[in-house]
């Protein structure tokens, strides 16, 4: 049986994660329209804003018979609190062992969106909020974006075997991408880990070491590598990264060493705009598709000429978080029962 939680596919096998790809390839084609929500019910935590998460939640419980109720604390539900033995004088309200055994009572499944708070990374790469409500719910937790993206790791991957067939092998390249702000590194993180766990030749290209990602990812990303018969490079060499790429993906991230500090990192970030992904690039590539998790910054992180191009797939692997994220609501129900 595959874990009781969906908090990250580094706690699951590939060929556990291969039985909900299966299961949501059915689902968008049509042949599984089971109502396996039945009854059932989510609560959707969301900590920060979403499109794209938000609507394929809420319509794929909807459309397997369940209910999803949306909360956002600090908005429209209480503030929250996640240290332990804390005196609770400030903003929050409410403490997340109460919250969190209070909407197991009422749900079936948890989800949890929780974004860094973007000051002290050490802090922020424990992920306290999505692992408090782990512990403290007495149903399912599914991480929906918090330092990694599981739900978009598993809609990339579709999209992958979509695209390329067997992914083993293929050339998986990550390019950092310019923006005018430090974003999150988790989709990052998450690129690194599936398409390693799937055996691809990940190439990670940023402009300099100082964009690497946390040494937890890395040494992830290298060992899924080893184990799947894949590899994992890194290059600051924009030429060396495309040249034969069969998929390209986008996505900007803060530097670790600057955070908290982000006006120290803006010079370095200003003298990479040319990380942009355009056309020129593209044609470096063995034909590669290009795809990026959404929401894009047109002509900042991509050209229009490349979001606009056939070889982009992003509509496609948007699509796809709605499939993959009710295979793995069932998934995670029948493991309940
Ligand atoms: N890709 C993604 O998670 O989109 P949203 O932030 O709109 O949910």
């Amino acid at each position: 049986m595959s874990p009781r939680h969906f908090l990250t596919t580094e706690e699951w096998t590939r060929q556990e994660l291969q039985l909900v790809l299966d299961r949501a390839r059915a689902f968008k084609q049509g042949s599984d329209s089971s109502r396996s929500m039945q009854g059932k019910s989510i609560a959707l935590l969301f900590f920060n804003p979403s499109l794209r998460t938000r609507t394929s939640f809420e319509l794929g419980a909807f459309q397997m018979g369940g209910h999803a109720v949306v909360l956002q604390p600090g908005k429209d539900a209480w503030p929250m609190e996640f240290e332990l033995g804390t005196t609770m004088d400030g903003e929050a309200e409410e403490h997340v062992k109460e919250a969190a055994q209070v909407l197991s009572r009422y749900c079936d499944l948890i989800a949890v969106r929780a974004f860094p708070k973007f000051t002290d990374w050490e802090q922020d790469r424990q992920d306290k909020t999505l692992m408090a409500f782990s512990q403290y719910a007495t149903v399912p937790v599914i991480n929906m974006e918090t330092i990694i993206h599981p739900c978009q790791e598993l809609a990339l991957m579709m999209n992958l075997q979509e695209k390329l067939g067997q992914p083993d092998k293929k050339k998986f390249l990550l390019t950092w991408t310019w923006h005018p702000k430090p974003l999150n590194t988790a989709v990052a993180n998450s690129a690194l880990l599936i398409a390693s766990k799937f055996g691809m030749d990940v190439t990670l290209l940023c402009p300099s070491p100082e964009y690497l990602l946390d040494e937890r990812f890395m040494q992830a990303g290298a060992e899924n590598a080893k184990r799947e018969g894949g590899s994992l490079t890194v290059t600051h060499d924009i030429q060396e990264a495309y040249s034969g790429a069969d998929f390209v993906y986008a996505k900007s991230w803060g530097a670790l060493p600057y955070f908290g500090r982000w006006e120290e990192e803006t010079g370095i970030r200003m003298a990479s705009r040319h990380f942009m992904v355009d056309a020129q690039k593209m044609a470096l590539t063995n034909s590669a598709k290009f795809s990026h998790c959404l929401p894009l910054r047109r002509n900042v992180k991509a050209t229009d000429e490349v979001m606009d191009a056939d070889y982009c797939v992003a509509i496609d692997e948007a699509e796809n978080r709605l499939h993959v994220q009710k295979a793995m609501m069932a998934t995670l129900l029948e493991n309940q029962q």
